[in-house]
């Protein structure tokens, strides 16, 4: 990863009148800048979308979002937004609005005597991204004495056909070293921390593989429904939505080789080798579910067909558990166990290590099954962090053994933890590639999961509030595992 630091530019947001740009790009920009990573002087920021408003009202919105976000420093808020927001009006697909955003940038670049470097961030939906890029080619926008970068929001196609075609469009007017195609699970400190923890720490990397390891599970657990995005929701589910992109990012990091240098374009291709070593994932490895309500006392909490914006005989899943297979020198025999889902009983990210048990009888007095094997529970959110657990006597008689960890906390250690957008955005402007997804990364995970996803699918249904639907612990329970969870 590089450690250069960030060139004057001008940084386009294309989609800046949208709740991305609200909720996390402005406040992502504003604290890099707080922490003094990107210096006022090095970027223009500017924001083009269909409303009407001038460079005023894009501040204004700007300024409102900020104070939204908890800084309450409002001269410096409102300098901040003055010196470095711009706004040009930009109706979908019209010619003359892209030359005029073509104009607007090339002032500002005049007045401001900046190099030609720019951003083009896509806070689009995907539908728009094709019209998008051929209308800043037209305008001449893509082409500078500078450097350009476009930046590209999940969901990235729908399927291996779209995401192909999507990769076709784009490599027609910039080549691959200037795309940055976003999964923001990547920017997260943990997930980061992942590559830190496994090839900076000899001890694990010992154990990091078939003879040790039992089974590897991913849990992404969300407890929201679907917060006024059913409509989005109801084209995507659970596995466009999450698998094929966010928990398919963290099952390669896990299971990657050690690249030989830690550059994007090492880290890229272990990861990828780990993507073709999965053998086709059939109909029996998978669990589709979707949450019906739940009443609580009172309280009613909605199913999904139920929820705005879905059609009430929906046959979207918004769970999904599967099992994957790695079928290379260090996984053959493990399985990979994912599951996501929305409306659990809370949020949780976490990836859960279980180590084989100890091939001993020493202790065959205890119960069957009273001896925990090892775990390794690296938990993403909330509360970052590692627990390594393992069993101990609990004093006294009876001989007893009860389960303990040892446990680090990123927060408590560090302090609070950068957004991954923060990440994200800098390494955009520093020119690094490393955190983001190649073309062909996402075209192997498509062709890996298109099977899966055409026909009908079969779904469970699961109370809103519970951990998904019991074919899922079958679907475990076939090879003797269970989901672990927490700590
Ligand atoms: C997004 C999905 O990519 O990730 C959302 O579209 C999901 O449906 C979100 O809620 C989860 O992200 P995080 O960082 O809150 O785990």
């Amino acid at each position: 990863m590089s450690q250069r630091g960030v060139e004057p530019h001008v940084f386009v947001i294309l989609g800046a009148t949208g709740d991305l740009t609200r909720r996390k790009l402005l406040p992502a920009l504003y604290h890099l800048r707080d922490q003094g990573i990107l210096e006022t002087r090095n970027i223009l920021i500017v924001g083009a979308a269909l409303p009407e408003m001038g460079e005023e009202g894009f501040q204004l919105r700007a300024f409102e979002a900020l104070q939204q976000a908890g800084w309450q420093n409002e001269t410096e808020l409102r300098a901040w937004c003055e010196e470095c927001l711009f706004y040009q009006t930009l109706h979908e697909g019209q010619p003359q609005d892209y030359e005029a955003l073509a104009q607007y940038i090339r002032r500002l670049e005049r007045i401001h005597k900046m190099p030609e470097n720019r951003v083009f961030y896509l806070a689009l939906p995907s539908e728009r991204v094709s019209t998008t890029m051929e209308r800043l080619d037209q305008a001449g926008l893509l082409k500078s004495h500078g450097w350009v970068r476009v930046v590209f929001e999940k969901p990235f196609g729908h399927d291996l056909d779209s995401a192909r075609g999507l990769n076709t469009t784009l490599h027609q007017y910039i080549d691959e070293s200037q795309i940055y195609r976003i999964d923001h699970y990547l920017g997260k400190e943990t997930v980061q921390n992942l590559l830190a923890f496994r090839f900076a720490n000899p001890i694990f990397e010992s154990l990091w593989n078939r003879e040790r390891i039992e089974n590897i599970q991913i849990t992404v657990a969300e407890d929201l429904g679907m917060e006024h995005r059913g409509a989005y929701y109801q084209q995507a589910g659970a596995f466009r939505d999450m698998v094929q992109n966010h928990l398919t990012q963290l099952m390669t990091v896990i299971a990657m080789e050690v690249p030989v240098s830690f550059d994007a374009a090492a880290i890229q291709s272990e990861k990828l080798k780990v993507l073709h070593s999965i053998v086709p994932i059939t109909q029996q490895d998978v669990v589709f579910g979707q949450y019906k309500a739940w009443q609580i006392g009172d309280q009613t909490i909605l199913g999904y067909r139920e929820e705005q914006g879905v059609p009430k005989d929906s046959n979207t899943e918004t769970y999904v558990a599967l099992k994957a297979e790695i079928h290379n020198w260090r996984w053959k025999g493990v399985p990979f166990y994912l599951r996501t889902g929305k409306r659990f009983p809370r949020k949780l990210t976490q990836i859960v290590v279980t180590f084989r048990e100890a091939p001993t009888q020493v202790f065959r007095s205890l119960d069957p099954g009273s001896i925990p094997p090892n775990k390794l529970l690296i938990t993403l959110q909330p509360n970052e962090g590692f627990s390594l657990c393992f069993s101990v006597k609990s004093p006294g008689r009876p001989f007893q053994l009860s389960e303990h960890a040892l446990q680090f906390d990123y927060g408590k250690a560090f302090g609070q933890l950068p957004e991954a957008y923060e990440t994200l955005l800098r390494d955009v402007m520093i020119g690094d590639q490393t955190l983001f997804v190649s073309a062909e990364f996402t075209e192997t995970a498509w062709r890996l999961y298109a099977p899966l996803l055409a026909g009908e699918k079969m779904i469970h249904f699961y109370t809103a509030g519970c951990w998904g639907p019991s074919e899922a612990d079958a679907l475990l329970e076939k090879n003797g595992h269970r989901w672990a969870l927490g700590w």
